[in-house]
């Protein structure tokens, strides 16, 4: 494989949102970053997906969610979970949200492969600010889950939101897991 396809694919790890910090992408890198979620393979065309960025000034927003979710959650979460809840929309200079669109457009294709095409996307958007020199990671989290989610980001019926993706400089990170070998998930029929 060619050097850099092979840096770049295998080079990327999860690098929690904790960790990554300023400087994030400026207002180019930001763009060609998420432009390459446009290279994601997509059968019929659908663009089966979306991406909200989270600017700064919307994340008190966001944090408040995180902490009213948590309270529905479980009503005796303690102030330390409450406030780490919070501060957990705070993390990393750039912020999106992946959002799967289900709209039935054209019937024979099927959510899985709208999420496959939205999982391309994400991925193209990793290696990409990996490309760049950032780190990146994805979170979930029960919070998507949430009703107050989808109303902060007024979200369609037929949209799901799926995770979050951070990306910033990498400040610190643990070392990369062990990734599976080829006979764990390859055969030959
Ligand atoms: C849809 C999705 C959601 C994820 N959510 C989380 C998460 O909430 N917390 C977390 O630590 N990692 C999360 N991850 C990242 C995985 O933990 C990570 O990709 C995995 O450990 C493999 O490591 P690697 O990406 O470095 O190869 C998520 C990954 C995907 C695909």
């Amino acid at each position: 494989m060619d050097e850099f396809a092979e840096k770049l694919i295998h080079g990327r790890v999860h690098v929690s949102p904790k960790r990554l910090g300023n400087p994030g992408p400026d207002e180019l890198q930001k763009k060609q970053i998420l432009l390459a979620a446009n290279a994601a393979p997509d059968h019929g065309r659908m663009m089966p997906w979306r991406f909200i960025e989270i600017q700064q000034t919307s994340r008190d927003a966001l944090g408040e969610v995180f902490h009213q979710a948590l309270l529905d959650r479980d009503q005796n979460a303690t102030p330390i979970q409450l406030q780490d809840a919070r501060e957990k929309a705070s993390r990393g200079p750039l912020l999106l949200l992946a959002i799967a669109n289900y709209a039935d457009d054209a019937i024979e294709i099927s959510k899985a492969e709208k999420l496959v095409s939205l999982g391309c996307a994400i991925q193209n958007i990793l290696l990409s600010a990996y490309a760049l020199g950032f780190g990146s990671g994805l979170s979930s989290g029960k919070a998507l889950q949430s009703i107050r989610l989808r109303s902060l980001f007024n979200l369609a019926d037929d949209e799901e939101p799926i995770c979050f993706i951070t990306i910033g400089t990498v400040t610190k990170n643990k070392p990369g897991r062990i990734r599976p070998t080829l006979s764990a998930f390859h055969s030959i029929f």
